[in-house]
């Protein structure tokens, strides 16, 4: 997948980089990765799926194969995944994976997820989990790629062409997809949550405009990030599926701004990582719905306060009206709200629009940076 970059140029549409196109490009992202997968009463029709229903109804065990932003995409996915199909997940990086010795067999779906569908990493686990009997099923958003050649099935993602090196739509279309997939696995193998499933597939169809709030609340991140530009260590807190949102948050800044950038469990702190904590240290938190029941929010809240009261500079995202956070937050980036499993793709984009606003501040090239290739096709 070569870029032409003259005739891709004229796709840029007015933005000032691919990157700021491509986020704002989301919303469409995510509703094209919908369109045509429901029916009228609401039943995920996946036919694309080409592996037998008595075989996904059979199948004991889910492991995600990626690498970068592809694998934090289905560690968010693991969440729901399991929670719908009550089936194991393992998330596994694939440059890992094959070297092992993974217990893989023919009640084992390899779910592989790659924007480019040419990452040679995730190409070569593909072909060992094949090997050993799994069936594979990738998520790719390259239509005629290597890696859905060579899977058993694919799920295409529809974000279209993403040409900056750092992924940002193909992030939510690959969550978008995972769920798609996961709640089609509840529907086959009997629904255990009918009436969550159907709720969450309408707040699904919800999201795009909740995606194009953020990204309309993006200039107070945009001036946030350009008076941190001479920042050099900035840390993510997340917990739950807010944990791998930390991570891609931590991922954008350091490929896009070279900056050192840390993402954590927030239960992570006192295990270690608060020792990090200086006057001044940056720390953005990803809070959890003050109505999630899990009584994640308050332990996310006093996270917050554990490291304001060492000196850290906090950062909070936050859903709209959660007054709990207001009085131990530096800046509040706020998002609408949304179920737990679907804030991940409200909570990352204030994380991309900071990182690519940084990076523009400090002049650097946000499309194609130092050292990175937009697909990894070597081993
Ligand atoms: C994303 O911002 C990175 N550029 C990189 O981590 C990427 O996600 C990874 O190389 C996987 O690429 P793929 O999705 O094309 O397989």
């Amino acid at each position: 997948f070569t870029v032409d970059w003259d005739a891709a140029a004229a796709e840029k549409s007015g933005f000032d980089s691919f990157m700021d196109k491509e986020i704002h490009d989301q919303p469409h992202a995510v509703a094209d990765t919908l369109l045509g997968r429901t029916d009228l009463d609401g039943r995920l029709t996946l036919d694309e799926i080409r592996i037998d229903e008595s075989v996904l109804r059979s199948i004991d065990k889910i492991i995600v194969i990626a690498c970068g932003t592809a694998a934090y995409a289905g560690h968010v996915a693991k969440y729901a995944v399991e929670h719908w199909c009550r089936i194991p997940v393992e998330v596994e990086l694939a440059h890992e994976f094959r070297y092992r010795d993974p217990i893989v067999n023919e009640k084992t779906l390899v779910v592989a997820i790659s924007q480019s569908g040419e990452t040679m990493d995730t190409l070569m686990a593909v072909r060992h989990a094949r090997e050993q009997g799994a069936k594979v099923l990738s998520i790719v958003n390259t239509q005629g790629s290597t890696i859905p050649r060579e899977s058993d099935a694919v799920l295409y993602t529809h974000a279209g062409p993403e040409i900056a090196v750092a992924s940002t739509k193909a992030f939510l279309s690959q969550i978008t997809a995972a769920y798609l997939l996961g709640l089609y696995l509840a529907q086959l193998r009997g629904n255990k949550f009918p009436d969550e499933i159907a709720a969450l597939l309408n707040e699904l169809r919800g999201l795009p405009a909740k995606v194009q709030t953020v990204i309309e609340r993006g200039e107070y991140v945009r001036a946030t990030a350009r008076s941190m530009k001479d920042a050099t260590s900035v840390l993510f807190l997340g917990r739950h599926v807010g944990f791998p949102v930390a991570l891609e948050g931590a991922l954008k800044l350091k490929e896009l701004a070279y900056i050192h950038a840390e993402g954590f469990a927030a239960g992570e702190l006192k295990h270690g990582p608060i020792a990090l904590i200086d006057e001044g240290q940056p720390v953005f938190v990803v809070v959890p719905s003050p109505r999630s029941r899990d009584g994640l929010h308050s332990k996310v809240v006093s996270n917050i306060q554990e490291i304001r009261a060492r000196g850290a500079r906090t950062l909070v995202i936050a859903e709209d009206g959660d007054d709990e956070v207001r009085k131990y937050a530096d800046e509040i980036f706020w998002i609408p709200a949304a179920p737990t499993l679907l804030q991940p793709l409200l909570a990352v984009v204030p994380l991309q629009i900071f990182a690519m606003a940084l990076a523009t501040a400090k002049g650097l090239d946000v499309d194609q940076p130092r050292n990175l290739a937009k697909s990894v096709t070597v081993e």
